[in-house]
């Protein structure tokens, strides 16, 4: 069948060379791709965003599935768009990707289910959320309730800088309507895991899980990034907090979406911060992680696309998913600057060399071509992703394959997956 990828990042990388493996996919679009997804996919210059130009497209040339990556269509209303069109999409509905796109919802949905997280309050007055921060202790998180690109939730461990972060963005806008209202809650600590799930609406498929690294440098400091690394499984998910996982937050989200008329089909991802084995939700992401997907999907056997026209048919129950024992690693290789600002248009060499290693996949995120030469094109530029007999080696592979790839400027952590081997 003919399958429409949305997306432009290492997930979508992941997502079409996974994709393009099926018996089932007889051709694979991607709106709009980047220059290392046109090795699996016809690339079509349509911005994610542009969901009315992507239903034309689709109907056009008769997609039978369209898969949405990232989150901005979403938000924008892709499925129920396409769904009047006729169209198949394996995306969650507007109203069920709240989870996402609204943190005050998502907190509210937790507490209306009983399901395990931050205690927390929501503040559409700057007064209200000053007087709270002033009254409670230190640290504490606050969250811009709406998307923010990763860059809404700052946590605060001085009484200034808490004001300070109300105040840019209640008042200052800093992230305009996103930061309208805040989410204000008590800062929990253990160690963060990814748990991520194919749901078709009442049936729940967990993957592996996974572990990201979102701090820019090593040792888990500096800014938060959209994720510079990431491992699976993630040592700290026991097969007894995958139950728990299963059980307290998965299926009564789930269950709880259905209930409310939402019902949610897509991919359901968990942020959890996990402390003597209890899971708590930090975030919940209504679409893969990136870069979790890059790994994980190295490491899935079942095929991807009767999985995800499964859950568009509302049919996953019994279903499990096979999964190579191996560990796999991905480490982000990102510009100059970084989450900052950063040049672009800088040639990248040492990709074949690199691709060339045994069970090493080079994902590509933000890449352009340039005459013969690849070039740089967006802040993450690749995800090198290795697979290895334990943990060590797959991290050794990937540390290995990296090497071999340089650009001026380029930067990535040098110590992706020590948390998944101390
Ligand atoms: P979020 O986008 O909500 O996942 O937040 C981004 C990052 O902020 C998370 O990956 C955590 O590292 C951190 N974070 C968010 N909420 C909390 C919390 N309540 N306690 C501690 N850290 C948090
Ligand atoms: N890696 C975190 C995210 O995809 O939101």
């Amino acid at each position: 069948m003919k399958i429409l990828l949305v997306g432009s990042g290492g997930r979508e990388h992941a997502l079409a060379w996974k994709l393009a493996q099926s018996p089932r996919t007889a051709k694979l679009y991607c709106a709009p791709g980047n220059a290392g997804i046109a090795s699996c996919a016809e690339c079509i210059p349509i911005k994610a965003e542009d969901i009315a130009g992507l239903r034309d497209f689709a109907g056009r040339e008769g997609v039978d599935l369209t898969v949405v990556g990232p989150e901005a269509p979403l938000a924008e209303g892709i499925a129920g768009l396409f769904g009047k069109a006729g169209l198949r999409t394996y995306a969650p509905s507007r109203e069920a990707a709240q989870l996402e796109t609204s943190k005050a919802f998502a907190k509210a949905f937790c507490r209306r289910h009983g399901i395990p997280s931050a205690d927390s309050e929501t503040f559409d007055d700057a007064e209200k959320a000053y007087a709270f921060a002033r009254s409670g202790k230190l640290p504490i998180v606050i969250k811009a309730d709406g998307l923010a690109a990763g860059k809404g939730v700052v946590i605060c461990k001085e009484l200034r800088e808490a004001e300070d972060t109300i105040r840019g963005m209640m008042l200052d806008r800093r992230f305009g309507g996103a930061g309208r209202r805040v989410v204000i809650e008590e800062f929990l600590e253990g160690e963060e895991a990814s748990f991520i799930a194919i749901c078709d609406g009442r049936n729940v498929l967990p993957l592996a899980s996974s572990q990201d690294h979102k701090a820019a440098y090593d040792g888990d400091t500096g800014p938060n990034t959209g994720g510079m690394g990431a491992v699976s499984p993630a040592r700290i998910v026991t097969a007894d907090v995958e139950r728990t996982v299963m059980d307290e937050v998965l299926l009564p989200v789930v269950q709880g979406m259905a209930d409310e008329g939402m019902p949610f089909v897509g991919t359901l991802y968990a942020g959890l911060m996990i402390k003597d084995g209890r899971p708590r939700v930090l975030e919940f992401n209504a679409r893969f992680g990136d870069p979790e997907t890059q790994p994980l999907l190295m490491r899935l056997k079942s095929d991807l696309v009767e999985i995800f026209e499964l859950a568009v048919e509302g049919k996953l129950g019994g279903h499990k998913l096979e999964w190579d024992a191996r560990p796999t690693a991905c480490v982000v290789m990102a510009s100059g600057g970084y989450p900052g600002s950063y040049e672009k248009g800088k040639v990248i060499k040492g990709l074949a060399d690199a691709g060339a290693l045994e069970d090493v996949v080079v994902f590509h995120a933000g890449t352009a071509r340039a005459g013969d030469d690849f070039v740089t094109n967006g802040g993450r530029v690749l995800g090198v992703t290795a697979m290895g007999a334990d943990m060590r080696a797959a991290i050794d592979r990937a540390y290995q394959a990296a090497a071999k790839i340089s650009w001026d400027g380029v930067h990535y952590r040098k110590d992706i997956g020590a948390k998944a081997v101390r």
